[in-house]
C-alpha cells in the first residue's frame, strides 16, 4: 500500500484511529460533538471511517459543504443526502413537503424561492425534525468544512445570517431530547476563527457550548510506525527502493522526525525513493529536510502561515504579531518564557497592549501552534510540532 498523499484515505487504510472513533461514538450517545486538529491531520479520514462503519444503531450521514453559501443550499444538501435512503424505505420528507406546499405548491427541490430567503429556519428545522423520525436509526450529521460554509454565508449575506444558522443548529440539538440527532463539525480552519470574526460584528453566543470538543493529534508512536512500515513495504514491493538498515528502525526514526503526524510521515516515505541508495537511518533526516526545504512545498507547510494571514484579523497587527511570535519561537531550543517573548516581540515591532498580545498567545494555543506549560505563575511556550518548528526556522525564521 503506497503512501497516499493528500488524497482521501479509503477507510480501510486509515491507520492508528480505531480508539479515537470508539471514544467519539461513544460520547455522541450523549452529546454532538465537534472535531478539532491543525491542518492535514487526518479529521476527514476519521468521519469518512465512521460514515463507513457505523456503530449499531446509528445511521452517520457525511457530507462535505465547503462550496454551500447560503442557508437554503445547506437544507437542499441535506435534503439530497437523505431523501434516497428514506425513498429506499417507503418514507418522506412530510414536514418538508407541507412546507412548500404552502408558500405556493412548488414540489421539493425548488430551492431558490424567494421565500426562503427568509423562512430557511422553519425549513430547517421541519427538516430535521422529518429525518429525526423518519429514521429508525439515531442519525449523525458529519459535517466536514462547516466553518467554511459559515464563512461563505457571512460573506455572501450579513454576518447575521451565518450566526443565525449556527444558533438554529444550536436550537435544535438543545430541543432534542430523543437523543436521535447528533452532529459533527469540524473543517480545516477552526470554527473559532469564524466565530471570532462573528463576534467582531456583534455576535453575543457562544453556538457550540453543547457540544464536546474532540481535539485529533498526531499518532501514537506504535501507530506512526506501523503507517510508515506500510508505506515502506509497498515502495519495497515495487522496487522503488532498497533498505540498508532494519525496516523498525527507519519506521522509528520516521515517527519521530514527524511527530506522528500521518500526512508528513506519508511524504517522508516518499521521498526516501530520490535517495538512490540503499536507505540508511539517516537518510531519514535527509528526506525531511528535503520536505521542509522543498521550494515547491508539496507538503504544504506554508498553510500554517497562510491560515494565519487569513484569519487572525481581529486587530490590524494580529496576524503581523502571530508571525512574529512563531518566528521568535521557532529559534528557541527549549519554552521561552512569556515575558521573554514578550521583550524580544517589542523589540522587533510597536506592541503596546497586553491584551492583543495575551490573546495572540492564546490562539496560537488554541490553534495548535503552541503548547503552553504553566508552573507557578509562570507561563512558557513552544511549538507543539517539531517538525513544524524546523520548517518555520527554515523558511520564515
Ligand atoms: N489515519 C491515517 N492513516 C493514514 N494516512 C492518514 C491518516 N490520517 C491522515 N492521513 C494522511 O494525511 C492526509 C490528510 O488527511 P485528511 O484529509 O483526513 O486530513 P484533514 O485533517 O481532514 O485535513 P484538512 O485539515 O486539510 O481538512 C491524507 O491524505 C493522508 O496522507
Ligand atoms: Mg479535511
Amino acid at each position: 500500500m503506497r503512501p497516499i498523499l493528500g488524497g482521501n484515505v479509503p477507510p480501510e487504510r486509515v491507520v492508528g484511529r480505531d480508539a479515537f472513533i470508539k471514544g467519539l461514538w461513544q460520547s455522541l450517545e450523549n452529546q454532538s460533538a465537534v472535531l478539532v486538529s491543525e491542518r492535514r491531520i487526518g479529521k476527514t479520514s476519521v468521519l469518512r471511517k465512521m460514515a463507513n462503519e457505523p456503530r449499531d444503531g446509528w445511521y452517520p450521514v457525511y457530507m462535505v459543504i465547503e462550496g454551500v453559501r447560503s442557508p437554503a443550499e445547506f437544507i437542499s444538501r441535506i435534503v439530497d443526502a437523505v431523501s434516497p435512503i428514506l425513498s429506499r424505505r417507503k418514507r418522506n420528507l412530510a414536514r418538508l413537503q407541507r412546507f412548500f406546499d404552502e408558500i405556493g405548491g412548488q414540489p421539493v427541490g425548488t430551492w431558490n424561492l424567494p421565500e426562503l430567503k427568509d423562512g430557511w429556519k422553519k425549513l430547517l428545522v421541519s427538516t430535521l425534525e422529518d429525518v429525526r423520525d423518519n429514521f429508525d436509526e439515531r442519525v449523525v450529521f458529519l459535517w466536514d468544512e462547516l466553518p467554511l460554509m459559515v464563512s461563505n454565508i457571512k460573506d455572501d449575506h450579513e454576518a447575521k445570517v451565518a450566526m443565525e444558522l449556527l444558533d438554529c443548529l444550536r436550537d435544535q440539538r438543545v430541543a432534542d431530547d430523543s437523543g436521535k440527532l447528533r452532529m459533527v463539525f469540524t473543517g480545516s480552519i477552526g470554527l473559532h476563527l469564524v466565530i471570532s470574526e462573528l463576534l467582531h460584528k456583534g455576535y453575543r453566543n457562544d453556538p457550540t457550548n453543547d457540544m464536546e470538543t474532540f481535539s485529533l493529534e498526531g499518532l501514537a508512536p506504535e501507530h506512526a510506525q506501523e503507517l510508515a512500515l506500510q508505506g515502506m513495504q509497498a515502495l519495497v514491493d515495487d522496487g522503488d527502493i532498497k533498505l540498508a538498515a532494519p525496516a523498525e528502525a527507519l519506521a522509528k526514526e520516521i515517527a519521530e522526525g514527524t511527530d506522528g503526524l500521518p500526512f508528513y510521515i506519508n511524504y517522508t516515505v516518499d521521498r526516501l525513493t530520490e535517495i538512490g541508495e540503499p536507505v540508511e537511518v539517516p537518510h531519514v533526516a535527509q528526506a525531511i529536510d528535503s520536505l521542509i526545504l522543498d521550494p515547491e512545498d508539496k507538503a504544504h507547510f506554508d498553510h500554517y502561515a497562510e491560515r494565519i494571514e487569513a484569519y487572525y484579523l481581529y486587530d490590524e497587527r494580529s496576524d503581523d504579531l502571530a508571525l512574529l511570535i512563531l518566528k521568535i519561537l521557532s529559534h528557541a531550543g527549549q519554552p521561552m518564557a512569556e515575558g521573554q517573548i514578550w521583550d524580544d516581540a517589542v523589540a522587533q515591532i510597536e506592541l503596546t497592549s497586553e491584551v492583543l498580545f495575551q490573546k495572540t498567545l492564546n490562539l496560537l494555543v488554541k490553534d495548535h501552534y503552541l503548547v503552553r506549560t504553566v508552573r507557578g505563575s509562570a507561563r512558557s511556550y513552544a511549538f507543539k510540532y517539531r517538525i513544524v518548528q524546523r520548517w518555520w526556522l527554515k523558511n520564515r525564521g
